[in-house]
C-alpha cells in the first residue's frame, strides 16, 4: 500500500471522491491531476499536473478517477490496469455495507450508502450519496449508482448503466449496459435494449 493519493479530475465528483480520501485518513498526501490548467488547488489540495501526467506518478501514488462520466471512467481506469497502477476502493466511513459484499477496484462509496449483503459491485462503479443497493445485486464495472436511488433485492445492472438520482428499480429486474434511467424514474420491468429511460414506469425515449 503506497501513502500518497492521485485523484484524476478536481472538480464537482472529484472533489467529493477527495472528502471521502481524506476522511478514511489512509494517505499521507492526497493530490489531483485536472486537465485545467488555470486551477492550482481543489478542497486544499495541491493539481499537480494533468491527465497527461499520470504515467510520471503510477509508481509513487495510487491513484483514483474522480470523473463522472462512465466511459471516461472505463477508458481511463482500463488503461491505468495496463500500466499495472494501484487503484484503490474508496468507501465513505458513513456508508454501511454488509456481509459478503464485494467491492472492485477503482469503485467509489458515498456518505449514507448502504450496500446489504451479498452483492457484488465492479470496477470504478460509483455508488453515490445515500443510495441503497439491497442483497444479492450484481453491479457491473463502470455504473452509476445517483443519490437516492434504491434498488431492490436480486438487480442487476449491467456494464456502464447510469442510474439517475432518486431513481427506483423493482426487486429481480435485470438492466442491460450502458442504459440511462432517469431521475426519479421507477423500473418495473427488465431493460434488454440499451437506451434512455425515463417515467413511472419508466419508457423509453
Ligand atoms: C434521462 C435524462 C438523462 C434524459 O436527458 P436527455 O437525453 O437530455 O433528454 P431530454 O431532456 O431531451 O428529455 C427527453 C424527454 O424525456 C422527458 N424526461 C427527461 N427526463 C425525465 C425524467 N427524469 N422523468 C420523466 N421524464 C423525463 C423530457 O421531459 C422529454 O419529454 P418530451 O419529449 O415529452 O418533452 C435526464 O433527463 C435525467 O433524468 N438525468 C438524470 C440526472 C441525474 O441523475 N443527475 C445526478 C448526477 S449525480
Amino acid at each position: 500500500m503506497k501513502d500518497k493519493l492521485l485523484i484524476i479530475g478536481a472538480s464537482g465528483h472529484g472533489k467529493v471522491v477527495a472528502d471521502i480520501a481524506l476522511k478514511m485518513n489512509r494517505w499521507k498526501v492526497i493530490s489531483f491531476l485536472d486537465d485545467n490548467k488555470n486551477i492550482y488547488t481543489s478542497m486544499g489540495l495541491d493539481i499537480i499536473g494533468t491527465s497527461g501526467d499520470i504515467f510520471t506518478y503510477v509508481e509513487e501514488y495510487e491513484i483514483f478517477i474522480g470523473i463522472g462520466n462512465n466511459a471516461t471512467r472505463q477508458r481511463i481506469h482500463e488503461m491505468l490496469e495496463t500500466v499495472g497502477a494501484s487503484i484503490p476502493v474508496l468507501v465513505h466511513p458513513n456508508a454501511v455495507i454488509g456481509n459478503q459484499v464485494k467491492i472492485g477496484n477503482g469503485t467509489a462509496v458515498m456518505a449514507g450508502a448502504v450496500v446489504n449483503c451479498c452483492t457484488k459491485i465492479g470496477k470504478s462503479c460509483i455508488v453515490n450519496t445515500s443510495s441503497t443497493i439491497d442483497h444479492d445485486n450484481f453491479i457491473e464495472d463502470f455504473v452509476h449508482i445517483s443519490p437516492g436511488v434504491h434498488l431492490a433485492g436480486t438487480v442487476k445492472v449491467c456494464q456502464g448503466s447510469w442510474l439517475g438520482i432518486g431513481s427506483v428499480v423493482s426487486n429481480n429486474i435485470a438492466i442491460t449496459k450502458w442504459s440511462k434511467v432517469g431521475a426519479g424514474s421507477v423500473v418495473v420491468k427488465d431493460i434488454s435494449e440499451p437506451g434512455v429511460y425515463v417515467g413511472v414506469p419508466v419508457r423509453r425515449v
